[in-house]
Order: structure tokens, then C-alpha cells, then sequence
């Protein structure tokens, strides 16, 4: 009923239904493999660890799937970026050209640097246009990444193409002795939208502009389903996903357990073991997967199962409904024409949940003796104290039909200070869900730790130090934050980038 409440509000959505209804989609096949899957060995772009250096963003076109050239974006011509990898301690001087057709501005997801060097978007430098950064990297090691966040477009320019790594190293991860070198995996999943012609296409209707875009394919480095030679011993997975608004449970296609070592923030106290860990867009998590249990000639996959994280009654109507949409998961698109009269208005494109999806298939190639024992402990972390806090915030999270997603019931603007936020404070953050869709908040410039979430208990990856949050459907999620960037505007937003490109975002001010 809500739903069906909120459609009506769409002008001409109701419209529409009896064209979708009388419309059969192939959607059904959506997410499945094309024949050449894993015929192509998986890669990894080229690593920066000068502390001085240039990102030059152009537009390219380049082969993803099959002879068909797509549209994406390139930094330093690498699709994907470049990795950037320093140790803590170090100083970096990194000039941004902006060669695109449209403004953008990089934010170095996960860092804690001056306001002036986070990508703020009021920031934005304009084509042919180049904007300096120089900060400090004082933080513990970790995986965390860069992308663009011109308001109203970083959803498109991640999409294309614009989310490289951004590994920090420290000597407590070194003595460790973890995999590295050719054994150390950054894996960058996204998800795409391929049409027939095998072109990633990046274009919103209105139900994408308020659920996310959402894909029908899951590319690893931009490459989709490609293969990789293994051999028998453990292997570092450093994940990110990098999709616009796809939740992935991941896990391998055996179902053996791995164990996970790391999340946003860097190392958790101990190795955990599981069988599977849930990433919503921008969540890292560092794995150890033993393939010592393997012999060579053996082949398994990392999967995923695929998430939209929409409420249970919407996801029904959306995908699974009798009657008002198709049942496999098609919804109207009106991409190319803009008019709805010709043909089938199905889309191809898959918002439905609880798919699995295989990713990247490892190949044991060869033996190897390995020497890598599994840590009983990684750190000690040094979590601050509830009952210290300072003060709560709460933030009401929901979705507006038309006008985009909101937090507070108010849409992000450039300029207006939300919450000022003294120095140094200790606060917990209080994320209230609504019933629509579940919504990975992030805030920057800052490490924070999870306390709860009333639906359930914190997954192992959810215990470590994080910057983005999954906040399901009716739940609420307490982070405790500690202010320690130097005064300014910085923002924290929704990390489903339509979400945030439509409002759901919102500016803080840390002041002295
Ligand atoms: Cu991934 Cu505002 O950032
Ligand atoms: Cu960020
Ligand atoms: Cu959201």
C-alpha cells in the first residue's frame, strides 16, 4: 500500500503500469554469465608510491565486454585508477587535472586530511582546470580509496570509471608478515549496466534516481569475470566495493571459510573466521583466504550474493510482486528515446536481491610451500569510551518520491552548516532507517566505531574502525566519532551515490 502510495505520487508512474505489465522482460537472465566468462585473466593497475605526483582525469573509450567500445573515465589513462600506495608518515603533493568535460574534485575516502584537501564539492574545479593537494598521511594502515564528488555527478563519475585504491602501510601491519607482492589482491568490484551491444550505459529514470543505479553485471578492476593463478597458500584480498547502490555478500563458491582480518579503518584485533562478508557501496574488507587447502588443478570462485537493500515489502513489489511489475525484476526504462510508446519499456537492469553472482575464479596452478602463519592477535585497538561522549546527534534517514533522499528531512545544500561539531569531540551518531531502502552512511574525515544496531548483531568486519555504515531498513545504527580533523566544512552522506547526488547529504563544521 505505502508503495503503492508512493508511485502515485510519481507523475505518470501509475501511467505506465499497464506497458509494464504487458511487457515481459528478459531480466530473468540478468546477472547470469555471457560464455566468454573467465576467459580473461584478472589485473591490477599500475601502482603510484612517489610521494609526488599528477592524476590527470580524461574521458577514453575502452573495450569492457566483448568488440563494443564504452564511454568511461581514466586517471593517468589507467582504467582503473592508479593504486596509491604510502606508509604512514609520509607528505603527499598530488596535483588533480580535471581534463573531463564537467567539473569534479577528488575525496580521498577514508583519510583524515584538512577540509581544503577532502574534495569538499564546493571545491569543484571546472574542465582544463587543476586543483593542488598537499597533506600529511597520519593514519593507521589501511585500505581506503579516492574518487570524485562533484555534487549531482559522483555517481556518474564513479560509474565511469573514477574509484582507484588508496592502501596506507605501517610498521605494526609489517610485522605482521601478511601476503604481499603478487600474493596481495586489491580487488575493486563494481557494478555495470551492460546493454546488447556489450556498452556499459550510466543513464536515470526516475525509479534510479530515487532506488540507485543498479547493474547487471560485476566487473573486478574493470574487468568482468575474469580468472586468477593461485597457488597453494594464503593469499591477501583487500575488497572494495565501488558500486553505485549494489549490496554484495561475498563469499567463496565451496563455501570454506576465509578469514577476515580487516575492515574500512584497518586491522581488527583478532583474524575472524567466516564464510561470507557483506559490503555495501564504499565498505572494504581485508581478507586471508588459505588455497593450502587446495590442489593444484583445483578452481573455485569468490560470489556474490546481490543485494538492492530494499525493504522486504518493496523489494516484493519491485521484483518478486504478482502483478504490478514483472516478476523477474524488470522495471520501465526509458533510456535513449525518453518516449515511452515504442516497444518494450522492461529494462534490462536488475534491482532484485539474492542473486549469486561469481565474481573472479581462482585457479591453483602450482604448489608452493608456505611459511605465512595466521596471527593469533593483529592489534590492540584503542576504541574510545561510550560514557565519555559528549553529546548524540540523531539522524532521521528517508526517501522522498521527486525530490531525492533526505537526512532531517533536508536536502544537502553547497554552503548551509547542518552540524557544527567542536574539535576534538567525542559524539555519538544515531542513524535512524527508514522503510524504503537501507542506506550505507559515510562520514569523512574520520574513523569511527560502531556501537549497535537494533537489527542485530555487528558482523565481525563491523567491529573494527569504519567510515561508511550500512544502516538496514527500520534499524538504528550508533557510531561513536571522534572529531580529530582540523576545523572546516567537511560532509557525511548516504554512500548509495544517487541517493547522495539527490540530496542525502549533509554538511558538518568542525570548529575550535
Ligand atoms: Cu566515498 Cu563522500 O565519499
Ligand atoms: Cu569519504
Ligand atoms: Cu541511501
Amino acid at each position: 500500500k505505502e508503495f503503492l502510495k508512493l508511485m502515485s505520487t510519481g507523475t505518470g508512474i501509475l501511467a505506465l503500469s499497464p506497458a509494464l505489465l504487458a511487457c515481459r522482460s528478459e531480466a530473468g537472465k540478468e546477472l547470469t554469465l555471457p560464455e566468454n566468462a573467465f576467459s580473461r585473466p584478472l589485473s591490477f593497475p599500475e601502482e603510484i608510491r612517489a610521494s609526488e605526483f599528477e592524476l590527470a582525469a580524461e574521458t577514453a573509450r575502452r573495450k569492457l565486454i566483448g568488440g563494443v567500445n564504452s564511454d568511461v573515465y581514466t586517471l593517468n589513462g589507467s582504467l582503473p585508477p592508479p593504486t596509491i600506495r604510502v606508509k604512514k608518515g609520509e607528505t603527499l603533493d598530488i596535483n588533480f587535472q580535471n581534463r573531463l568535460d564537467e567539473e569534479s574534485i577528488l575525496h580521498w575516502h577514508g583519510l583524515t586530511v584538512p577540509p581544503e584537501m577532502d574534495g569538499h564539492p564546493k571545491d569543484v574545479v571546472g574542465p582544463g582546470e587543476a586543483y593542488d593537494y598537499h597533506f600529511d598521511v597520519n593514519q593507521r594502515a589501511a585500505t581506503h580509496w579516492y574518487h570524485p564528488h562533484p555534487h549531482g555527478r559522483t555517481g556518474s563519475q564513479i560509474y565511469h570509471g573514477l574509484a582507484g585504491f588508496f592502501i596506507i602501510e605501517d610498521e605494526e601491519e609489517q610485522a605482521l608478515n601478511l601476503p604481499s607482492g603478487k600474493y596481495e589482491l586489491p580487488l575493486n568490484i563494481q557494478e555495470k549496466q551492460i546493454n546488447e551491444q556489450g556498452q556499459a550505459t550510466y543513464s536515470l529514470n526516475m525509479m534510479d534516481r530515487m532506488m540507485g543505479f543498479f547493474g547487471n553485471r560485476l566487473f573486478v578492476n574493470s574487468i568482468h569475470a575474469p580468472y586468477h593463478e593461485v597457488t597453494t597458500r594464503f593469499y591477501r584480498l583487500r575488497l572494495l566495493n565501488s558500486s553505485n547502490a549494489r549490496i554484495l555478500e561475498l563469499s567463496l563458491s565451496d563455501d570454506n571459510p576465509f578469514y577476515v582480518i580487516g575492515s574500512d579503518g584497518g586491522l581488527l584485533e583478532q583474524p575472524y573466521k567466516v564464510s561470507s562478508v557483506t559490503l555495501s557501496p564504499a565498505e572494504r574488507a581485508d581478507l586471508l583466504v588459505d588455497f593450502g587447502r587446495y590442489e593444484v588443478g583445483d578452481s573455485l570462485r569468490l560470489e556474490a550474493r546481490t543485494r538492492n537493500g530494499m525493504g522486504g515489502m518493496m523489494d516484493g513489489m519491485m521484483n518478486n510482486g504478482e502483478g504490478m511489475m514483472d516478476g523477474s525484476g524488470g522495471m520501465m526504462q526509458n533510456e535513449g528515446s525518453g518516449g515511452m510508446g515504442g516497444g518494450c519499456m522492461m529494462m534490462q537492469r536488475s534491482r532484485s536481491s539474492d542473486k549469486v553472482v561469481p565474481i573472479v575464479e581462482f585457479r591453483i596452478t602450482e604448489e608452493e610451500q608456505d611459511s605465512f602463519q595466521l596471527p593469533e592477535k593483529l592489534t590492540s585497538p584503542s576504541f574510545p569510551n561510550e560514557s565519555e561522549a559528549e553529546r548524540t546527534r540523531r539522524f532521521n534517514l528517508s526517501m522522498e518520491m521527486m525530490q531525492g533522499s533526505s537526512i532531517n528531512g533536508r536536502f544537502f545544500e553547497m554552503m548551509r552548516v547542518d552540524e557544527e561539531v567542536p574539535r576534538n569531540a567525542l559524539e555519538v551518531w544515531e542513524f535512524h532507517g527508514d522503510r524504503m531502502m537501507a542506506h550505507p552512511m559515510h562520514i569523512h574525515a574520520t574513523q569511527f566505531k560502531v556501537l549497535d544496531r537494533s537489527g542485530g548483531e555487528l558482523a565481525p568486519h563491523e567491529r573494527g574502525w569504519k567510515d561508511t555504515m550500512l544502516v538496514n531498513t527500520d534499524e538504528t545504527v550508533r557510531v561513536l566519532v571522534n572529531f580529530d580533523a582540523p576545523e572546516g566544512m567537511f560532509v557525511f552522506h548516504c554512500h548509495n551515490l544517487e541517493h547522495a547526488d539527490n540530496g542525502m547529504m549533509a554538511n558538518f563544521e568542525i570548529i575550535s
